[in-house]
C-alpha cells in the first residue's frame, strides 16, 4: 500500500455516513445546525475533515458545560467572548446548547477574517441566532468595554491565543479557556539563545525539538501568567490525537486577585532562560 492510499483509508474510515451521524452529536445537538454550518453535507453525512472538527468543538463544549452552567446561575445575562473564532462553529454549537434554550446571554465571536465574520453573520440571521454578535477586529485591538463572563479560543493562531488570554485578564473575565494552536514565538526567541544553566541548551538545539519544547514552554508559561493572576489553572487533554495534534485545554477560573507563588515561580523559570522577550510577558506584567 503506498503512503497514499494509506492516508486516503485512513480518512475514509472517519467519514460518518448520515445513518451513524446521530451518534457523533450532543444530546441536544441539531443535524439543522451542523447543516447549515456545512459540518454536514448535503445528504447528512458527516465528512473526514468536519468529524475532526466536530469532535474537537464537541469535546470542548463537553468539558466546559459546567462552567457555562454555573455561569448561567452566576450571571443573569451572561456574555461568552469566542476568540480567533473562525467560522464560529463553536460560537454557534454553544448557543444552540446554552444560549438558545435558556434564552438569555450573547455570544460575540471575534475573528480577524472579515469574510468568515460576514459569512457567519448571515448564518446567524437565517437561524435567528439573534444574540450572536460578531466582530472583524484583531483580538489586540479589543477594548476594555468588551468585557466577557467566559473567554474561550480554539486553535487561535500562535500569538492570537495569547491575545484572547491578555484580554480575559486585564477585563477580570471569570473563566479563560484556551486551546492553543501552532506556535512559532517562543521556539525563534530561543533560537541561538543560551540557557542560564548550560546543561539546559540542549533541550532545544535542534530545530524540531525547539519547536515542541517552544510550544511546551509557550503553554507553561500561560499557565503560570493565568494562576499569577489569581486564576485557578488547569491542563487537560482536549479529545484524542488522532482528532487534533493541537490538543491541550488550558483552563483558568479566577479565584483570587494574585498568586505570590506563581509570580516567584514564573520569575524564577524565566530566569534560567534566555532573555524571553514573549508578547504575552509584555502584555500582561506580574501583578503587584
Ligand atoms: C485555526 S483557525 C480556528 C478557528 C476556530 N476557532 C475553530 O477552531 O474552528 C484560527 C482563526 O483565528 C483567526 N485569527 C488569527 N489571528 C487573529 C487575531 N489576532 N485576531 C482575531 N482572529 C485571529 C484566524 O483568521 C483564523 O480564522
Amino acid at each position: 500500500m503506498t503512503s497514499k492510499t494509506k492516508g486516503q483509508g485512513a480518512k475514509e474510515r472517519t467519514a460518518v455516513p448520515a445513518k451513524h451521524v446521530r451518534r457523533e452529536l450532543l444530546p441536544d445537538q441539531s443535524a439543522a445546525l451542523l447543516q447549515e454550518l456545512h459540518l454536514l453535507t448535503r445528504t447528512g453525512d458527516l465528512n473526514a475533515d468536519a468529524h475532526r472538527k466536530l469532535k474537537q468543538i464537541n469535546h470542548l463544549a463537553g468539558m466546559l458545560g459546567p462552567d457555562l452552567d454555573a455561569m448561567f446561575e452566576r450571571v443573569a445575562e451572561p456574555k461568552l467572548l469566542d476568540a480567533g473564532a473562525g467560522n464560529a462553529y463553536l460560537g454557534f454549537v454553544l448557543y444552540e446548547l446554552h444560549f438558545a434554550p435558556r434564552k438569555r446571554g450573547e455570544v460575540l465571536s471575534v475573528e480577524v477574517r472579515p469574510d468568515l465574520v460576514a459569512r457567519a453573520k448571515e448564518r446567524a440571521q437565517r437561524l435567528h441566532y439573534d444574540r450572536m454578535r460578531f466582530l472583524d477586529k484583531p483580538l489586540a485591538e479589543l477594548t476594555a468595554d468588551v468585557q466577557a463572563d467566559f473567554v474561550v479560543a480554539l486553535h487561535a493562531c500562535d500569538t492570537a491565543t495569547d491575545d484572547a488570554i491578555a484580554h480575559g485578564i486585564h477585563t477580570q473575565a471569570p473563566v479563560i479557556a484556551v486551546v492553543p494552536c501552532c506556535q512559532a514565538e517562543v521556539a525563534r526567541l530561543l533560537q541561538g539563545g543560551s540557557a542560564v544553566h548550560r546543561s539546559l541548551g540542549p533541550l532545544w538545539r535542534h530545530p524540531i525539538q525547539r519547536r515542541e519544547f517552544g510550544a511546551h514552554l509557550t503553554n507553561v508559561i500561560r499557565g503560570l501568567v493565568l494562576e499569577s493572576h489569581g486564576y485557578q489553572v488547569t491542563v487537560t487533554e482536549l479529545t484524542g490525537w488522532e482528532h487534533s495534534l493541537k490538543n491541550e485545554l488550558i483552563l483558568a477560573r479566577k479565584v483570587q486577585k494574585r498568586n505570590g507563588l506563581a509570580i516567584q515561580q514564573l520569575g524564577a523559570l524565566l530566569g534560567d532562560l534566555p532573555p524571553l522577550d514573549m508578547k504575552l510577558l509584555r502584555d500582561v506584567p506580574a501583578p503587584v
